[in-house]
């Protein structure tokens, strides 16, 4: 594995795992807007608390994340596999109710980002809904622990949504909440429904 946030996050596994205990609260409001029961794609699981959140209100859950070490502990932690896969490498079609990445695609390289928002909605089915959120800020780089991050803005994040496919409607919101790194730290979640 080459990619430096990913080597982060397969060798760091287990501690990385255990820092989470509860599952994001704004991740009920997405699956209250997605097809009861419906089949949703999660990206960049981790340790599976939110995955198995999900699996408990009954969705139909494909989890994946690029570390293979997460994916087997979250899948340990929901039990059903969870796939190792990486952002792009997604190629489904108009299958998924929702797509939810919390705290994922934050990783992608600006350069990339738009490439996989057009996988997300590809993947997608008619009114699926797709949420995301972001670490945010003005300019591109790593942190003390030498994981890479966009740090967009809220304003940015919403022209890269639109620019990228004609989603229905688009939101967005903004929090002051705690990370891993235990910093204070700005996120921004976008919600679009195709
Ligand atoms: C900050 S963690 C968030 C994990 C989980 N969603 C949570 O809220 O605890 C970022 C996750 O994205 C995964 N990830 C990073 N880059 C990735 C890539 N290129 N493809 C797939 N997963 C990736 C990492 O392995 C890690 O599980």
């Amino acid at each position: 594995m080459t990619d430096v946030t990913l080597n982060f996050y397969e060798k760091n596994a287990e501690d990385y795992a255990a820092g989470k205990l509860a599952p994001n609260p704004r991740l009920f409001t997405f699956l209250d807007r997605c097809r009861p029961e419906g089949k949703v794609l999660e990206l960049g699981t981790g340790g599976g608390v939110d995955a198995a959140a999900i699996v408990k209100r009954g969705f139909d859950l494909d989890a994946t994340d690029g570390s293979s070490e997460l994916a087997a502990i979250a899948s340990r932690r929901i039990g059903q596999p969870v796939r190792t896969m990486l952002f792009n490498e997604l190629n489904a079609v108009g299958i998924y109710d929702g797509v939810y990445a919390c705290a994922s695609l934050t990783h992608v390289p600006r350069s990339d980002l738009r490439g996989v928002i057009e996988k997300v909605y590809r993947a997608l089915s008619e009114s699926g809904v797709f949420w995301a959120s972001f670490k945010a800020g003005a300019e591109e780089g790593s942190d003390a622990l030498g994981r890479h991050y966009n740090y967009l803005s809220q304003g940015e994040l919403a022209t890269l949504w639109r620019a990228a496919a004609p989603w229905r409607t688009i939101e967005t919101e903004v929090w002051l909440g705690g990370a891993y790194d235990r910093k204070p730290t700005e996120w921004v979640a976008i919600t679009a429904l195709r």
